[in-house]
């Protein structure tokens, strides 16, 4: 098949990456003419496991190429995928600008039959917006078919995400369309469902925001566990073991980041209160999700008593392990709320310290070239993201470089008991007893 995508942001990029690599001819267009010079000489703007290979051999191939031309873009292919960014409003809505511009780009050069997909995440009933937009601009009245077909990568796996879904949901109101996408994901070989448009737009916001409910509800239950000396590990686990729960995405810890989950949900609120149908439950999962870094701070400052001056090591800057994404970081948050109170903060992060400089996210911040010179002297050492790495630390070691050995677990990536052997003081989330 031939495709284009416009926008070659993080959905972009891999979905381009991996259709080509799958066999298909790709296009991959965007407007920023310094980042198609990148793309051009072979530089990936993001770091994502395994995508600089993919990209560089379907480049290679002649599967993949980049371009501003959106023009260039839609006339050669059969299906145009929309994966601009969709950022959120200071009132949660959002903003879908640079959907509509898009729209009426297409519109404009549109000669002969195509398929213009929404992939990029968006609030039900836009697919709507999108048809009557390019209705309307497209002088020459070129038949269409517009389509929802929401992602479900996560950062840090999105190549191994995108090549092994779940499910491909599908949401289109024309067989005739439907025949062209299926053939876009038959490689795949993954369920395909097939749904209208407003509820594929739906599947969306309701998967993004049931697994930060789930998130959410874990972290909850911690807070009881803290009272009561109950192990939220082990409630994770035995409710987990129950199939129709599933152990994945209750894991507790200082809350969800991202750019994702906490402008999906904002969007979810905001779109079912304009649709008169407000979900209340999903202010309280907001409400639970700051709570949870505000206790960690207490947490900190009931044990250090007065945190101005305390030279305090920071591990993980990235909201999530195997990203350099810093966006909207729980952990870049919990550094400033440190700095904030007068603390001395070194911090250190293996893919995440780029762009935190380059987007000035915690200014006065100290940052280290290891984990260990982090902690060197440090009065106390904060985990705020789970990479692997920092469990294969020699923790003897940082005892011995520490001022003072008290560690702040925020994700539970380390063993109360291990920790204390050693001789550490930890604290953990809803590590009751043991913590
Ligand atoms: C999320 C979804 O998982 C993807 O399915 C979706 O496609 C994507 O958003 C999107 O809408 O584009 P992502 O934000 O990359 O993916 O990362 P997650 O792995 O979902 O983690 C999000 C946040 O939740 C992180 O801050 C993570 O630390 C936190 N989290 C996750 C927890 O606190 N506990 C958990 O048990 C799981």
């Amino acid at each position: 098949m031939d495709i284009s995508i416009i926008g070659s942001g993080y959905v972009g990029l891999v979905t381009g990456a991996c259709f080509a690599d799958v066999g298909h001819h790709v296009i991959c267009v965007d407007n920023d003419q310094r980042k198609v010079d990148a793309l051009q000489s072979g530089q990936i703007p993001i770091y994502e496991p395994g995508l600089e290979e993919v990209v560089h051999r379907n480049v290679s191939a002649g599967q993949l190429a980049f371009t501003n031309n959106i023009e260039y873009g839609v006339g050669h292919s059969q299906i145009v995928f929309i994966a601009v960014p969709t950022p959120p409003q200071p009132d949660g809505s959002v903003d879908l600008t640079y959907i509509e511009r898009v729209a009426r780009e297409i519109a404009e050069v549109l000669k002969d039959y195509r398929v213009i997909v929404d992939k990029s995440t968006v609030p039900v009933k836009t697919g709507e917006k999108v048809a009557e937009t390019i209705r309307r601009y497209n002088k020459g009245g070129i038949d269409f078919d517009v389509v929802s077909n929401p992602e479900f990568l996560r950062e840090g796996c999105a190549v191994s995400d995108l090549m092994n879904p779940d499910r491909i949901v599908i949401g289109s109101n024309s067989e005739r369309a439907l025949t062209l996408m299926k053939k876009v994901y038959e490689p795949f070989m993954a369920p395909i469902m097939v749904t209208d448009i407003n509820s594929a737009e739906l599947i969306k916001h309701a998967a993004n925001s049931f697994l930060a409910l789930k998130i959410s509800y874990i972290n909850a239950i911690s807070t009881i566990c803290e009272a009561t000396g109950a192990d939220v590990e082990m409630v994770a686990e035995g409710i987990g073991a129950d199939k129709r729960i599933g152990r994945s995405f209750l894991n507790a810890g200082i809350g969800y980041g991202g750019s994702c989950f906490p402008k999906d949900v904002a969007a979810f609120i905001a779109i079912s209160e304009q649709l008169g149908a407000p979900l209340a439950l999903l202010r309280e999962v907001q409400r639970v999700n700051k709570l949870q870094r505000e206790r960690f701070i207490k947490k900190i400052k009931d044990t250090l008593w007065v945190l101005k001056d305390k030279r305090i090591a920071v591990w993980g800057l990235t909201f999530k392990p195997d990203t350099d994404d810093v966006r909207n970081s729980v952990a870049i948050d919990l550094v400033n709320d440190l700095l904030s109170e007068g603390a001395i903060v070194r911090a250190y992060d293996p893919k995440g310290m780029e762009k935190v400089v380059e987007l000035k996210l915690c200014e006065g911040v100290m940052l280290t070239r290891s984990a260990l010179e982090a902690a060197e002297n440090a009065e106390a050492l904060v985990l705020a993201t789970e990479w692997r790495e920092f469990q294969a630390i020699d923790f003897e070691q940082v005892r011995k470089i520490m001022h003072t050995p008290i560690v702040f677990d925020g994700r539970n990536l380390f063993d109360p008991r291990t920790m204390r052997r050693l001789g550490f003081t930890y604290h953990g989330i809803g590590r009751g007893i043991v913590g």
